[in-house]
């Protein structure tokens, strides 16, 4: 992890956030590489999931939504974790979660067990009862800081579906089953932050409402989980990295019959990647008694009226991006060192342990790096032409410092698939030498070609 963490902040995926004033413990923000990595998963799963599909479009709601929706979805009432806190260092801990994972044996109670006998993991002091936390971060709308003036940040994208459900139905007029799609930012007051971007205050998520007849439910989650690991392999992520957590019934949240938990091996351990729930007609039918609005749908066949039951399945996108990493990150020894095509010797490299993102290709934040190997004008300028005429179709960087050999090592450690070496040959033979990232191996392209070999490689 700790390389992966080390990665980011050297080449810009992932800085610290507000770092030159001492940080702010588990903010983290995407850099010039790490924006365009999380863009460029979020457009796969928006084209996968709604452009490419008939049955689901989409929506991009207000962040801070009416009180009234927080109150009629549960979240206010349920949307809590247990909280206890040490008495003499009055260190926070979340109850539930650090029960027995505590190393040295101080276990904290757990607020539904009879063990009330926790100490405190870090000093031994003894803990407070464990009372319960709501997690939505509360904001005051208007000038005046009172309780009538009090909104949240939504804690989930789902909620707005529900409650624009109506509104999409009437202008798109999908038939059942149908879904409503989201991506945006949803914001949790968590315990116990940690991990990286693995569980943050602030967050993204993937989310898809799908609508549904009551008796389909149980084919329509089998169905959507088995979409989920579709999406999960053209993440690159191995399926023997991915287990399926049933979560018990006493475990559900207050919406959820039936939740599984798609978990992933992290570095840190086996913790939840995504989440798929069927969360019946809950929601639909408690907005519709809270708002007095009518949220049934009606079949134009059989003339029948009913409020429509959920399959949610739910991605986090700053999971999705760390579960990537960790996926891609692979560290290789390399014996003989290759040399690059016109002289460009990796001589200079002393280690012999190459860093590679292997990324899917299509995801990559930089797909094509142009590389004169010489900044002499003879050939910067040409490479720079090359450089300008590749950006209209693929994610191009240019790069003349350093030697040639470093320059690959900086391209192979951000993930870029396609190293394009412009030489002194280049000026005879009109062509260059394009670098695979993964196997090393070079070919001499015409430069009048490369633009459909690099189509061809990189969408396929
Ligand atoms: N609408 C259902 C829902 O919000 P959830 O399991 O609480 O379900 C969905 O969250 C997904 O959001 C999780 O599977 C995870 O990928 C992501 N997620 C949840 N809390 C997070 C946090 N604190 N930091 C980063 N991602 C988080």
């Amino acid at each position: 992890m700790d390389k992966i963490i080390s990665l980011c902040k050297r080449r810009g995926f992932i800085f610290p956030g507000s770092e030159i004033y001492g940080g702010m413990a588990n903010s983290w923000d995407y850099g010039p590489l790490g924006v365009e990595l999380k863009n460029n998963i979020k457009q796969a799963w928006w084209k996968q999931f709604v452009r490419q599909r008939s049955d689901i479009v989409g929506i991009d709601a207000a962040l801070i939504m009416n009180p009234k929706v927080w109150l009629a979805s549960g979240h206010l009432q349920n949307f809590s974790d247990p909280l206890v806190e040490c008495k003499k260092c009055h260190e926070r801990f979340r109850a539930d979660t650090i029960g027995n994972q505590v190393p040295n044996g101080y276990l904290v109670p757990n607020p539904n067990s009879k063990n009330k006998k926790g100490k405190c993991p870090k000093c031994k002091g003894e803990l407070t009862e464990a009372r319960q936390f709501n997690m939505m971060f509360k904001t005051f709308v208007g000038p005046a800081e009172d309780a009538a003036n009090m909104a949240y940040f939504r804690p989930e994208t789902a909620q707005s579906m529900f409650v624009d459900f109506k509104n999409v139905l009437e202008t798109t007029r999908k038939k059942i089953p149908f879904g409503i799609a989201q991506i945006g930012k949803a914001f949790r007051n968590e315990i116990t932050p940690g991990n990286f971007i693995f569980r943050t205050r602030e967050f993204e998520q993937m989310e898809i409402e799908y609508f549904i007849r009551e008796k389909d439910w149980k084919k329509q989650f089998e169905s959507w989980l088995a979409e989920m690991y579709k999406w999960m392999d053209f993440l690159g992520i191995s399926k023997k990295h991915l287990h399926n957590l049933e979560v018990p019934k006493g475990e559900l949240a207050h919406y959820s019959k039936r939740t599984v938990d798609i978990e992933y091996d992290f570095p840190f351990g086996k913790k939840e990647l995504y989440g798929i729930a069927y969360r019946t007609d809950f929601d639909l039918s408690n907005h519709e008694k809270a708002s007095g609005a009518d949220l049934k749908y009606t079949d134009n066949e059989t003339n029948e009226k009913f409020i429509p039951h959920v399959i949610e399945p739910t991605f986090g996108v700053d999971r999705s991006v760390l579960a990537v990493l960790c996926e891609a990150y692979t560290e290789e020894k390399i014996i003989p060192p290759s040399f690059a095509k016109g002289g460009g010797a990796v001589g200079d490299i002393k280690d012999d342990i190459r860093i590679v993102l292997k990324l899917p290709k299509a995801i990559a934040p930089i797909q094509v790096a142009i590389l004169p190997l010489s900044k002499k004008p003879e050939l910067s300028k040409p490479a720079f032409e090359l450089y300008k005429e590749l950006l209209a179709d693929f994610a191009c960087e240019y790069d003349e410092t350093q030697s040639i050999g470093k320059r690959y090592r900086r391209q192979d450690e951000i993930g870029t698939p396609y190293c394009v070496t412009f030489d002194f040959e280049s000026l005879e033979d009109k062509a260059v030498t394009v670098r695979d990232r993964d196997t090393m191996k070079q070919d001499r392209i015409k430069i009048g070609e490369l633009k459909e070999y690099l189509k061809e490689k990189l969408v396929g």
